[in-house]
């Protein structure tokens, strides 16, 4: 694997499962794609980036480290141009309103799609309960800690999908029962931000939504 990978991406990677054929949506410098080209048992590598300067980037970075043959590159929207030996995507370094325009834009190709690998930057609640909504079931889950911010990497799998309650919903099943150090880290971390957003003067809406996430991030500490 890559030593120069971020810690977030080195997660990212460590949770790919074996795949006939994986697509990165938004590879921008085709660091992940880079990572897996040793990987025997993903046969099929394809980098995506909808944007002249990133995709360029992929261009460099792929010729670079000769791997022309082993990662298709492609300047496209989402899963526009996702090739059909593809069944696992993966959609990094988003927020989870752009992941589920994506997925949305895309639901006709994602009938061969049985994994779905996310880092929604923003949104998690939302983007987890979309994902389920289009028929696929977490399977695993890890947050991740580098440099002070926190990333929740979430691996869906198609298929029959538990009902998830709302704390699930918002801190994700899977970070909820293995409960490391750094969901601790993460639970006070937003405990003391929310709890400086309510002294300050806010909408009454806005006072709703945080004292509802204060009060679900207390529930989860005493747990
Ligand atoms: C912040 S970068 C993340 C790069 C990498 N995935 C990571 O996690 O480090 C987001 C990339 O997504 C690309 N992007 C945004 N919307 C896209 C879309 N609809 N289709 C393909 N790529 C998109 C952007 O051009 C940008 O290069």
């Amino acid at each position: 694997m890559n030593t120069n990978l971020s810690l977030r991406l080195e997660a990212i990677a460590k949770m790919v499962p074996p795949s006939r054929g994986l697509a990165d949506i938004g590879s921008d410098h085709c660091l992940l794609p880079l990572s897996l080209a040793n990987r025997e048992d993903i046969a099929f590598l394809q980098a995506i980036d909808n944007k002249q300067g990133p995709y360029q980037n992929m261009v460099k970075a792929v010729k670079e480290a000769h791997m022309e043959n082993r990662i298709s590159l492609s300047l496209s929207n989402g899963l526009d141009c996702l090739d059909e030996k593809v069944d696992t995507i993966v959609l990094a370094g988003m927020g989870g309103k752009l992941i589920a325009d994506i997925l949305t834009r895309g639901k006709r190709n994602l009938t061969h799609i049985e994994y779905i690998l996310l880092d929604a930057h923003r949104d998690l609640r939302y983007v987890r309960e979309f994902v389920l909504g289009l028929g696929y079931a977490i399977i695993d889950e890890n947050l991740i800690k580098e440099k002070d911010l926190f990333y929740s990497i979430i691996l869906f799998k198609k298929g029959e999908t538990p009902i998830l309650n709302e704390e699930d919903l918002l801190f994700g099943p899977f970070i909820r029962r293995k409960r490391g150090k750094d969901y601790i880290d993460f639970l006070l971390q937003n405990k003391k931000r929310i709890a400086k957003i309510l002294q300050g003067d806010i909408s009454l809406n806005n006072r709703r939504y945080y004292d509802y996430l204060l009060n679900a991030i207390n529930k989860e500490l005493s747990a």
